[in-house]
C-alpha cells in the first residue's frame, strides 16, 4: 500500500460533516468512496438513502454469500472441479474464491498419513473449528480454534488433528509471501507482540521404518516423491524462516472511543496484493454521534471477502458463523439496515471475522456455487 499526501485542507461542498464518520448531518447516510481501500484518496458523500438501498440487479455484479458448513461432506462434481491440487480423502482443500495472488479454500482434514508441499504458496491456516498437531520440518506445533498458522511456501508439513472434534479450517494459500504489517506509530507490540508468536518445536517422531510419501503441490499437479524413512529427519535447524502460530486471542485490536477506524487498522498479515485482517471482540465507539458500524463504501480497489468464525456480527444481520462474504469492487456495501439500530443499543461486539482484502478481482468456483445464498443481494435492501 502507498502512502498518500494528505491535503490538509479538502473540498467540502453542501451539507457534510468535517470530521468523517462523526456527527452525521441529521437524516443522511455516509458513504466513503475511496482509493487504495483505506489507504488512497478519499471523499465521503452525504446521502439520503443508504446507497445499497437497490430495488433490482442486472448484470453479474453483486453481492455474494456462502455458506462453507455445507460444503465438507459433499460429493458433487462441483466440488471435484473445485480442488486445486490434492484431493486426498484426508487432505482436500475445496477451493471457493480465487485470483492470481491469492485462494481460498475450506478444508476438513483428517489425520494424514503423508505429508503435504505447496510449491505454489505460502499457506495461511485459520483454524474455525478443531485442534490437532501440525507436524512440520520444523517440527511440530500443536494447534486450536482461533489459531493461525502460517506455512512458508516449500515447508513439508503434514496435520494430525482430534479424531474427537469436526475440523474446519480456513486455508489462505498466498502466492506470494506472507508478512505482519509495520506497527509504525503504535510501536513494535501493538496489536500482537511478536512474542506471543509461537514456533514449532523439534520432537520426537515416528521413526518405523516404512516409506513415507510428500505430496507436493506444483502450478496445483501434485508429484508424489517417496522416502524409505521420514522426511521429519531434521535433527536442528537456524534462520529466520519458519512456521509460526498466533491465535486470535492474542491479537489486542486497535480502537478508539471517538472514531470508526476503517478496517485496515485490523489487518493482521500482507502479502502482495492482498491483506488480511482480523475482527475481534471489541468495545464500539462511545463518544455520542461516533458511528459504530462499518460506513457504507464502495471499496473501489478492492473485493472484500469476510469469513464469519464466532460472535455476532454486528454488521451483517442473517450471517452465521461458517458463511463467507464476498462483495466485488465496484458495487456498494455497508452496514445491514438492523445493524445501524441495533449497534447504538449494545456496547461491544463479540465477532470473530477474517477478512480478506483483495486488489485483483476474484472469481468464484463451482464448489462456491453449490452453498451460495442467492438472495443475499436482496438482503440489503
Ligand atoms: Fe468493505
Amino acid at each position: 500500500m502507498s502512502k498518500k499526501e494528505t491535503p490538509l485542507f479538502p473540498l467540502r461542498k453542501g451539507l457534510h460533516t468535517r470530521q468523517a464518520h462523526v456527527d452525521l448531518p441529521e437524516g443522511t447516510f455516509e458513504e466513503e468512496h475511496a482509493r487504495q481501500g483505506f489507504y488512497g484518496r478519499t471523499s465521503h458523500l452525504y446521502r439520503l438513502h443508504p446507497v445499497t438501498d437497490w430495488t433490482r440487479i442486472e448484470g453479474p455484479l453483486r453481492p455474494h454469500s456462502y455458506d462453507l458448513n455445507q460444503l465438507a461432506s459433499r460429493e458433487d462434481q462441483a466440488i471435484r472441479a473445485s480442488q486445486f491440487g490434492s484431493r486426498e480423502a484426508a487432505f482436500a482443500p475445496i477451493c471457493v474464491l480465487h485470483n492470481a495472488d491469492v485462494a481460498l479454500h475450506w478444508v476438513a482434514p483428517a489425520a494424514m498419513d503423508f505429508f503435504y508441499r505447496n510449491a505454489d504458496g505460502d499457506d495461511v491456516y485459520y483454524i474455525h473449528a478443531g485442534a490437532g498437531k501440525l507436524e512440520t520440518t520444523y517440527g511440530a506445533i500443536a494447534y486450536a480454534t482461533g489459531d493461525y498458522l502460517v506455512i512458508p511456501r516449500g515447508t513439508t508439513y503434514r496435520f494430525l488433528p482430534d479424531s474427537s472434534a469436526a475440523q474446519r479450517y480456513l486455508l489462505i494459500e498466498s502466492f506470494s509471501e506472507v508478512t505482519i504489517p509495520d506497527r509504525n506509530q503504535l510501536g513494535p507490540n501493538a496489536i500482537f507482540d511478536p512474542a506471543m508468536v509461537d514456533t514449532p518445536e523439534l520432537e520426537a517422531y515416528d521413526a518405523t521404518p516404512r516409506e513415507w510419501a510428500v505430496h507436493i503441490k506444483r502450478e496445483n499437479e501434485i508429484t508424489k516423491v517417496f522416502y524409505p524413512f521420514n522426511p521429519l529427519d531434521v535433527v536442528g535447524w537456524k534462520g529466520d524462516l519458519t512456521v509460526w502460530r498466533i491465535n486470535v486471542k492474542d491479537i489486542r485490536p486497535v480502537i478508539s472511543a471517538r472514531y470508526h477506524l476503517p478496517p485496515s487498522a485490523h489487518t493482521t498479515f500482507l502479502a502482495q496484493n492482498f491483506v488480511i485482517c482480523s475482527f475481534l471482540p471489541r468495545p464500539f465507539e462511545e463518544e455520542e454521534g461516533a458511528v459504530r458500524v462499518p460506513f457504507f463504501h464502495s471499496n473501489i480497489d478492492y473485493d472484500e471477502v469476510l469469513f464469519y468464525s464466532a460472535g455476532h456480527f454486528f454488521s451483517r444481520d442473517g450471517i452465521g458463523a461458517g458463511m463467507v462474504t464476498w462483495h466485488p469492487q465496484g458495487i456498494h456495501h455497508g452496514p445491514h439496515p438492523k445493524a445501524i439500530p441495533l449497534s447504538r443499543t449494545k456496547e461491544r461486539t463479540d465477532e470473530v471475522a477474517v477478512m480478506v482484502d483483495t486488489f485483483r478481482p476474484l472469481k468464484a468456483t463451482p464448489a462456491a456455487g453449490l452453498v451460495e445464498n442467492l438472495n443475499y443481494w436482496a438482503s440489503w435492501k
